[in-house]
């Protein structure tokens, strides 16, 4: 029989243990830095912050972490396992020897692969007694999914929603309060690093960054509060690694091996996700293994043209020191559509791995990645987050320099979520009008 276009999985294939790379690092990346003293943080520092499971989830060395029955059980609401998939249509298009696999994380009913962290976060919290999380979010996947995550486990969800999204982005809100979430725009009034901001800028447009300032502020504010991250951290990027232990299922059973592993990177979790169990294989094995490829915009370009040094997480410089690639805390991306992508610092163990050469970093422009979008909605009928759209350009370039080679090169991507909130972008780029950070427009030929 040939191949199957979807490779599938059951559900008591869901992984019972999320995988923890930085067991299987050669040197472990440099400690997390108290702002105020500059010595390394202890888990006392971050106590009445995180969850204490998730402060113990962050410091682990452990490889193996259990992913708790209620958690797993979660996965199934969100469609895990999601299917591998085979984009042959996108292949024959190409005219390509490469075969395209995609992971279908666009599946998740909050619409990205966030809520694979989302769950865990809140039922750990949920657990500990915590009566509401705090988060912040930029275009609003990652609200989402902390917004169904808590009212899943009954906890409630406060949500700072970056001001220009908040304003011109209102679907994503929508669905945040239809879930039950408080959102508020960011800076806003509720803080006094929000008040603060607009007392010197009334109409400022608010960034990730400055979110992130708000919701800590918010969060410390009552000992009944926790506050609750989508990236860069550990915690996070651990929990998101059921998606690459199922690809790496998925590949056992069709008998296949990746040559290139391929994933867009905001703040890494995403990437991490998929590509971490891979890369740990590989780093077990001596370094043979596939290409590791990070994908981010020309206009955050943290990974290939940012400083590796300490940096903070957020504007008002309240977070620990990270030592990771960074644009500068107070960087403020130009507004491309691909909202998740525009954080000025990369995960300190994706940070590590560049630096060291592990992982190849590659910026792609605007309009490339929704010229590679659209594309892929033509041939795979699925209309890719612009943010995922970045990574399916970085996998029609490699499509296409096989066909060059005439090399049967296999490659994987992860499809990080869908773009059906994102349609204004993609309206823009069909129309020509979209602006500033645009790339410089590869053509894709036939
Ligand atoms: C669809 C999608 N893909 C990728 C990303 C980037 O994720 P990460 O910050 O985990 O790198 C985001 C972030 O919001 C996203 O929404």
């Amino acid at each position: 029989m040939d191949e199957p276009i979807r490779i599938l999985l059951g559900e008591d294939e869901i992984p019972r243990r999320w995988y923890n790379l930085i067991a299987d690092l050669p040197v472990r990346p440099p400690p997390p830095l108290h702002p105020a003293t500059r010595a390394p943080v202890t888990p006392d520092d971050l106590a009445g912050v995180f969850a204490r499971e998730l402060i113990a989830q962050e410091a682990t060395q452990e490889r193996w972490i259990p992913v708790p029955e209620e958690v797993r059980d979660a996965y199934r609401l969100l469609n895990r396992p999601t299917p591998l998939q085979r984009a042959v249509r996108l292949e024959r298009y190409l005219r390509t020897p490469a075969r395209i696999y995609f992971k279908r994380e666009d599946l998740s009913p909050t619409g990205s692969h966030k809520a694979n962290t989302a769950f865990p976060q809140a039922y750990y919290n949920a657990r500990e007694g915590v009566e509401q999380l705090v988060t912040e979010t930029g275009a609003g996947q990652w609200g989402t999914a902390l917004a169904l995550a808590a009212r899943h486990f009954g906890v409630g969800c406060k949500v700072f929603m970056v001001r220009s999204s908040f304003e011109h982005k209102p679907y994503r809100r929508h669905v945040m309060r239809l879930y039950g979430a408080d959102v508020s725009p960011s800076p806003g009034p509720e803080t006094t690093f929000g008040r603060r901001l607009l007392e010197r800028e009334p109409e400022h447009p608010g960034s990730l960054g400055v979110a992130i300032s708000d919701a800590l502020e918010y969060a410390v504010g009552s000992p009944t509060r926790r506050y609750a991250l989508g990236s860069v951290l550990n915690h996070v990027l651990l929990h998101q690694s059921v998606i690459g232990l199922e690809v790496q299922q998925q590949f056992a059973k069709i008998d296949v091996v990746p040559d290139h592993i391929v994933g867009c990177v905001g703040g890494g979790s995403n990437f991490a996700g998929f590509a971490y169990p891979m890369l740990g294989e590989t780093l077990r094995r001596g370094g043979e293994g596939p290409e590791f490829l990070a994908v981010e915009p020309t206009a955050v370009p943290s990974m290939t043209r940012g400083r590796y040094e300490y940096d903070f997480g957020d504007t008002a410089g309240r977070t620990p020191l990270l030592k990771m690639f960074t644009l500068g805390a107070s960087f403020v991306p130009s507004p491309i559509h691909a909202g998740g992508l525009r954080y000025h610092g990369v995960a300190p163990s994706l940070s590590a791995l560049v630096d060291a050469g592990r992982v190849r970093p590659l910026a792609v422009g605007q309009a490339e990645s929704f010229e590679a979008g659209v594309l892929f909605a033509r041939t795979e009928g699925i209309v890719p987050a612009p943010e995922s759209a970045h990574a399916v350009r970085a996998a029609i370039d490699l499509a296409l320099e096989a066909k060059r080679t005439g090399e049967a090169k296999v490659i994987a991507f992860n499809l990080s979520g869908h773009g059906l909130f994102d349609l204004a972008g993609y309206a823009e780029h069909l129309e020509g009008r979209l602006g500033v950070a645009a790339g410089t427009g590869t053509v894709v030929p036939a």
